[in-house]
């Protein structure tokens, strides 16, 4: 460890007990396949695939190189009004590997931007259909949709929330963790009518009003929550019904990571909307990108005035970057090339058998899985549900494995080039560390 006390102080870390790390420190130096190097040489397995992010594993050569040659060629080419080519191809990659009908991209840095951009589309575009009214928003309970503004607002999860209010105008239907689905292998059958509670915030505020219900197919951060048999279905018939969009947020089953190329291909359900960030560029440049359907698309052409005007004023000016197109398409090419969302499908029934193992354990209340992501829930210490996962995962680290924990949770993801012998290694140090907490 090179650095001292004082050299940790200035960074405001985020998503961390800052006090406790600086204390502390688990600094990261290095990464290579499924693992990384920490600051004292120790290999370190890579349980959440950095966060969620790194499926094809860390240091691809292809995704190096595209990066290295394009920082060369073009750095930084302006995104309004200018265009550079790479854009343009990987908006066709995304279009090709997201479900038919989602044909339009918008680029943004991140998963929150990402979530932002989507609500203001939503909004813009009943707007721009004479509908001005329609500007709720139905997300769910437990659902995280980022940080940003909007994102806080939609999403369901307390601790995101408590501090900055009710950012934007949102009700939310109720999360689908039943007590009946505990240690539910996959998609659980029970729960589909929670769907139905939408029907209820329609009732209540009036569509007229609503202008989407964003929910994330899978959810990941509430730890796992795989959706009920029909579910999804249910939400897409009553938004239809009520002609009210629905968005999905892929920002973590997006590329790969459900054993399909999105979660909405996987559960056979076509949002208006659809959200991808994180696995998109392997997460080596930030990078989102909003997918959406003609009919979305053309509304703001059509409304745009004379053609040399703006149709949508948004957009970061790092949106469409060209290192994170470059990071995009070698990434994707790898997804693709490497067969890696049929790899995700093989070992998915390895990783459930070896996650389900530690039932029984010490605390263990509840497992979910779903692909190649596991949630498993944790029993209270008094009034403080987020100790046990946080002391589950710094002895998992002690053991050289890098887990996620989050509210009452901890959370497993590894990459997508993962063998059976690591998920095994992996879900031994979760259960030795399950029999050494008190
Ligand atoms: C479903 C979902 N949406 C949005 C986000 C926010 O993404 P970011 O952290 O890149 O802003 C996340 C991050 O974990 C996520 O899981």
């Amino acid at each position: 460890m090179t650095l001292s006390k004082d050299e940790l102080e200035a960074h405001w870390m985020p998503f961390t007990g800052n006090r406790q790390f600086k204390n502390d420190p688990r600094i990261i130096t290095g990464a290579n396949g499924a693992y990384y190097t920490d600051a004292k040489g120790r290999q370190v397995f890579d349980g959440l695939s950095g966060l969620w992010t790194c499926g094809a594993g860390h240091g691809r050569e292809e995704i190096v190189n595209a990066v290295s040659s394009q920082v060369a060629n073009l750095d930084y080419s302006p995104g309004f009004q200018f265009g550079h080519e790479l854009s343009f191809k990987l908006a066709n990659k995304v279009v090709e590997l997201t479900p038919k009908g989602l044909d339009y991209v918008f680029f943004t840095d991140s998963g929150s931007e990402t979530i932002d951009t989507a609500l203001k589309i939503a909004r813009g575009y009943w707007c721009n259909r004479g509908q001005a009214d329609k500007t709720k928003f139905i997300g769910r309970i437990k659902g995280y949709h980022g940080v940003n503004y909007g994102g806080v607002g939609v999403g369901g999860i307390e601790f995101n929330r408590t501090l900055f209010g009710q950012t934007v105008e949102a009700d939310h239907i109720p999360h689908t963790l039943l007590e009946e689905n505990r240690y539910c292998r996959g998609m659980p059958d029970y729960g589909a009518h929670l769907a139905d509670k939408l029907e209820e915030l329609i009732v209540l505020h009036d569509a007229s009003s609503i202008a989407a219900v964003i929910v994330e197919p899978l959810s990941g951060t509430a730890g796992v929550l795989p959706p009920p048999r029909g579910y999804l279905h249910r939400l897409r018939e009553i938004c239809t019904e009520h002609d009210i969009l629905l968005i999905f947020d892929e920002v973590i089953t997006g590329f790969g990571r459900m054993g399909a190329m999105t979660g909405a291909g996987e559960f056979r359900v076509t949002p208006d909307i659809m959200t991808l960030a994180k696995q998109i560029t392997n997460g080596t440049v930030p990078l989102g990108a909003v997918v959406v359907g003609a009919k979305i698309y053309n509304t703001y052409m059509e409304n745009g005035g004379p053609d040399y005007m703006v149709e949508f004023p948004h957009g970061y000016t790092y949106s469409a970057h060209p290192v994170a197109c470059a990071a995009a398409i070698a990434a994707l090419d790898i997804l693709v090339n490497d067969n890696l969302v049929d790899k995700v499908k093989q070992m998915a029934p390895i990783f459930e058998d070896a996650v389900h193992s530690l039932k029984g354990r010490p605390f263990v209340t509840d497992i979910r899985n779903y692909g190649l992501a596991a949630g498993i829930s944790l029993g209270h210490y008094p009034g403080e549900p987020a100790r046990r996962p946080f002391e589950l995962g710094l002895k998992c680290f002690e053991k050289g494995f890098y887990i996620r924990w989050g509210g009452d949770t901890i959370q497993l993801a590894p990459p997508f080039i993962v063998n059976t012998d690591q998920i095994n290694g992996l879900i031994n140090a979760v259960g030795e560390s399950l029999d050494e907490l008190s």
